[in-house]
């Protein structure tokens, strides 16, 4: 894929591919020219990078899922990015079913591409899915668990993200996301408990490395993160 690279992201044990964008300055600067330089946090396309949160939340999976490995899950990954935590949720959850998300259709050939390099093509599949809009009818209370990573950055995803996420639910389905704690985290957390119970909430370290945004961190001087994980459970729709 041109303009795109291959980094290497430890997962299970092994060393998986993820094809995430080459440079993100060239790439924002085709972006800010395309939006006739109207760029806003709103609007920009940030999941062209792979970000910790979803690095760390898929490795916290590994041991601390609220699934047993072999249930018959249908997921749904809100902003999925390239898709890396699909891979990884397809990957640990054989018997899962994945729709990755996002409103960016030019993320499609990351996802599908990374998708195939982790032999889980066949159980993720990418939708252009814009969660300020309402939910598709087909999809609503259909899903066992939804799932986020690093999604709360602008004021517009408080809004719509957590009803958002509601609306897919089953009435016993989970949410789960991991966040990197920046301004809006407290004010996204009570607006998450407004609609749901919070279950679980733990924090994870993580080394920011040389892969995918960490450049741009370790550049700027930031080599740890904490990464906060949030899993919430649904309440009951009387
Ligand atoms: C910071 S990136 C995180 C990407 C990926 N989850 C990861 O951790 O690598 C946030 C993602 O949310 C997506 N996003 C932002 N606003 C959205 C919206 N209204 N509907 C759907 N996706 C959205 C962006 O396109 C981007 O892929």
């Amino acid at each position: 894929m041109q303009g795109s690279k291959l980094i290497h992201i430890e997962f299970m044990n092994e060393l998986r591919p993820i094809r995430v964008v080459d440079s993100f300055d060239d790439f924002l600067d085709d972006f800010a020219t395309e939006v006739g330089g109207q760029l806003t946090d709103e609007r920009c396309p940030f999941g062209v990078l792979l970000w910790p949160s979803a690095r760390i939340v898929a490795r916290w999976l590994v041991q601390e899922a609220p699934w047993e490995r072999d249930v018959p899950l249908k997921i749904i990954e809100l902003g999925c990015g390239v898709g890396f935590l699909s891979c990884a949720l397809a990957t640990l959850f054989p018997n899962a079913e994945i729709i990755a998300c996002d409103y960016e259709a030019r993320l499609e050939p990351y996802v599908n591409v990374n998708a195939a390099a982790w032999g889980v093509s066949r159980r993720v599949e990418f939708r252009q899915v814009d969660w300020r809009q309402a939910v598709p009818q087909k999809w609503k209370h259909q899903a066992d668990w939804v799932l986020g990573a690093d999604v709360f950055y602008d004021d517009s995803h408080l809004k719509h993200l957590p009803p958002f996420a509601r609306d897919l639910l089953k009435a016993d389905g989970l949410l789960t996301l991991a966040d990197p704690k920046r301004f809006r985290f407290g004010t996204a957390l009570d607006i998450l408990k407004n609609h749901f119970t919070l279950r679980r909430w733990v924090e994870e370290d993580c080394d920011i490395e040389r892969e995918g945004i960490e450049d741009f961190m370790v550049s700027s001087g930031v080599l740890k993160q904490k990464v906060s994980i949030l899993e919430f459970a649904q309440r009951s729709r009387s």
